[in-house]
């Protein structure tokens, strides 16, 4: 790792997880704000429950937490006299791809560890563990420079607000969407509101949480307030990550970033989406084709509604897609899409 992220790792006070050499440290964020532990995880099967269970959530951080599943599968299960550890590990990547739908980043991170699995090496697990410690510093050197690219787009912005949880919590570090705040703040952003995200309330939850952390002032409103602040015309962008964008620019992302966008398209208020170029989807044309994953009723419904015994039942889609039209600008660290309608991110492709 370079010097430069290992200084932002130790000024960052809030870390997802990390990795002992042995292990994968993982933050229960179910457990937050009340509580700080960590869980450490020795196997593929482990970091799968920790992500399908959201003791990890967040597109990038899933993405990293599941490369290191995979060293911790190539660990397990190579051995000059094993023949079919390479089976034993593809059997768990698949598991692994499992755990959660919508986040493209998982499945990009699988991607390349399986690929690393294929080189000629002499010492396959220094080799996938490597890998997977180089996704995890890339992901800090992007949001690093989306930072800064999104901070350069707030000149003379008074006020922005955030949706969910796309901090240092969600990535390797620094945060998207909070790592643009972050970057903003120092130079001067001081008003940071942040919607509280029902229902698992990232926002109310983790994103105040962990934007105090770093000394960070912000103000939680209930998601149904977001109308009435920006028809008061104190806010200026609204700044948000996303765990799939399509080639035409589309945007899955937390539930409650559409009607979102929709509400600041009315009042005027501006919609940055910012997010790794891991995170772009060139493979599919547009949001349509996207999963949205659909959570348990029991996030929603009160403990007495027991689905199997009663009339009342709860839909409980987790994310939704906010069309390009509706977006003002696609941050990435290969650089800024403006007006994303109107050609989409395929200039981001290499
Ligand atoms: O269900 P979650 O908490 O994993 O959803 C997270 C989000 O929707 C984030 O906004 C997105 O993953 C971007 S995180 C940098």
């Amino acid at each position: 790792m370079i010097e430069k992220e290992i200084m932002i790792k130790n000024e960052l006070k809030v870390q997802a997880f990390e990795w002992t050499g042995t292990s994968v440290k993982i933050l229960d964020q179910r457990l937050l704000p009340e509580q700080i532990k960590y869980d450490e995880y020795f196997d593929a099967q482990g970091v799968y429950e920790a992500i399908k269970s959201m003791r990890v959530r967040g597109a990038p951080a899933i993405g990293i937490v599941a490369g290191y599943g995979v060293a911790l599968s190539v660990k397990q299960h190579y051995s000059e006299t094993n023949k079919n550890w390479k089976g034993k590990v593809a059997e768990e990547i698949k598991k692994l791809s499992t755990s959660r739908p919508t986040a493209v980043n998982l499945f990009w991170a699988l991607g390349v560890m399986e690929q690393s699995l294929n080189k000629r090496t002499d010492n396959p697990i220094t080799n996938a563990i490597h890998q997977a410690e180089l996704i995890h510093a890339e992901d800090i050197q992007a949001n690093l420079k989306m930072g800064e690219l999104g901070a350069d787009l707030l000149a003379d912005t008074k006020a922005v607000m955030t949706h969910c949880n796309a901090g240092a919590l969600a990535t390797g570090g620094y945060g998207t969407a909070l790592g643009v705040i972050r970057s903003a703040h120092k130079r001067g952003l001081i008003t940071v509101y942040a919607g509280e995200t029902r229902p698992w309330l990232q926002g109310a939850r983790l994103t105040v949480w962990e934007l105090a952390q770093d000394g960070i002032a912000s103000t939680l409103i209930a998601d149904s307030a977001a109308a009435w602040l920006m028809k008061s015309g104190k806010l200026d962008w609204i700044i948000v990550g996303a765990d799939r964008i399509t080639a035409n620019g589309d945007v899955a992302n937390k539930i409650g970033t559409y009607s979102l966008a929709i509400l600041a398209k009315q009042h005027g208020v501006k919609l940055m989406v910012v997010a790794p170029i891991s995170t772009v989807d060139f493979t599919m044309e547009s949001g349509s084709e996207i999963t949205i994953e659909q959570r348990g009723s029991n996030e929603l419904l009160a403990d007495c509604y027991n689905e199997n015994e009663s009339l009342v039942s709860a839909w409980n889609p987790v994310f939704d897609v906010t069309p390009a039209h509706l977006i003002s600008a696609i941050v990435t660290e290969r650089g800024v899409v403006l007006n994303p309608v109107e050609k989409g991110v395929r200039s981001l492709k290499l």
